[in-house]
């Protein structure tokens, strides 16, 4: 027996030094220390060695399985570089804080977070709503009529029939109302799906801001501030915003709103793709079948809304090229972002 251990003390050493890729450290964990591993195999085969033997060899062996995991560990703190750095306190699970606190957070909390805080300074408060959801609330109760065409682009997971995992934060907008007399201000983020085929810019989950202020008297001139004093704040800069004439069929008239690039203040740049324009949200004025769905008279109130994706808008603050990286949970990625937020 002692010939195998040693055998395999030399042998384990070797293969463990040849590992590349820290994929591969699991699989020789497995081969060496698993349930059916070479050390694991010679701990069961310790009964058949002789009552006086035993204890000397249980000892040799138990410190070949210790010296075997450390060599293992060493090489995965090796192979992962930095990572093996990240300190025990990096929860990603910590709830939203304010922004001035935030800094262990991943990034689309804590520009979650950062979003919000604007819009507190400018008087919102904050909601939220189901990502399961009724197709009711999600389309038809938005002025979306069963056949039409606009629920196509926002294709879906369906539940069943009438139940569906939610395209945009947007019924809120009605759950909302339902229970609600105006005046108020109002942003609910969360998360929204779609039947996307994942690529740089697509994924099937994301997450989205919508905003809702009703009231008497509410303009697209109050909606223009709104964005402009967003951006201002969000990006720290004096770009311009532009509104230019779009589709949805819950807003009229709708708009899909556009900041200056900020990289290169409208020139053009692979980051806007040379248009000197990006776009950061869709926008209107209230439709009146949403007011009348949500039970409001007609004619009494006004209001604007807005939804804005929030990964775009944290793949554009911080110049994230793939969206997929925002929910693959890869530390070397996500490291990057202690204390820069
Ligand atoms: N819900 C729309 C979307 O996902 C965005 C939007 C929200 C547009 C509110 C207008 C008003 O594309």
């Amino acid at each position: 027996m002692q010939e195998t251990i040693d055998r395999l003390r030399s042998e384990g050493a070797t293969r463990i030094a040849a590992i590349t890729e820290v994929a591969a450290i699991e699989v020789t964990r497995v081969a060496i220390l698993g349930r059916k591993g070479d050390l694991t195999l010679l701990l069961r085969g310790l009964k058949d060695v002789s009552p006086e033997d035993r204890p000397a060899m249980g000892a040799e062996l138990n410190r070949l399985k210790v010296d075997l995991t450390e060599l293992l560990s060493a090489k995965e703190k090796e192979l992962r570089g930095a990572l093996a750095e990240v300190p025990v306190d990096f929860d990603l699970t910590l709830p939203g804080v304010t922004a001035s606190a935030v800094g262990t957070l991943h990034p689309l909390v804590s520009v979650l977070e950062s979003i919000s805080d604007i819009f507190y300074g400018m008087g919102f408060s904050r909601g939220d709503g189901p990502e399961v959801e009724l197709d009711y609330y999600n389309f038809t109760a938005l002025n979306f009529p069963d056949d039409h065409p606009a629920r196509d682009i926002q294709d879906t997971f369906y539940v069943d029939k009438k139940v569906c995992l939610r395209t945009q934060t947007s019924p809120v907008q009605v759950r909302y109302m339902e229970t609600t007399e105006p005046p108020f201000a109002r942003i609910f983020p969360g998360r929204v799906y779609r039947n996307e085929t994942a690529d740089a810019s697509h994924s099937s989950e994301f997450y989205q801001i919508e905003g809702l202020v009703v009231d008497t008297n509410i303009s697209l001139a109050d909606l223009k501030d709104t964005v402009d004093t967003f951006v201002q704040n969000f990006f720290g800069a004096d770009e311009p915003t532009r509104f230019r004439p779009h589709y949805f069929p819950f807003t009229e008239p709708s708009v899909e709103v556009d900041m200056q690039c900020m990289v290169c203040h409208g020139d053009g740049c692979n980051v806007c793709g040379n248009t000197g324009w990006l776009e950061i949200m869709g926008a209107g004025m209230v439709h009146p079948n949403v007011f009348k769905a949500a039970g409001y008279p007609a004619d009494k109130y006004t209001g604007f809304a807005f939804g804005m994706g929030i990964d775009r808008i944290a793949m554009l603050k911080y110049g994230i090229g793939d969206i997929r990286l925002l929910y693959e949970n890869d530390l070397r990625f996500l490291q990057q972002f202690r204390g820069v937020l």
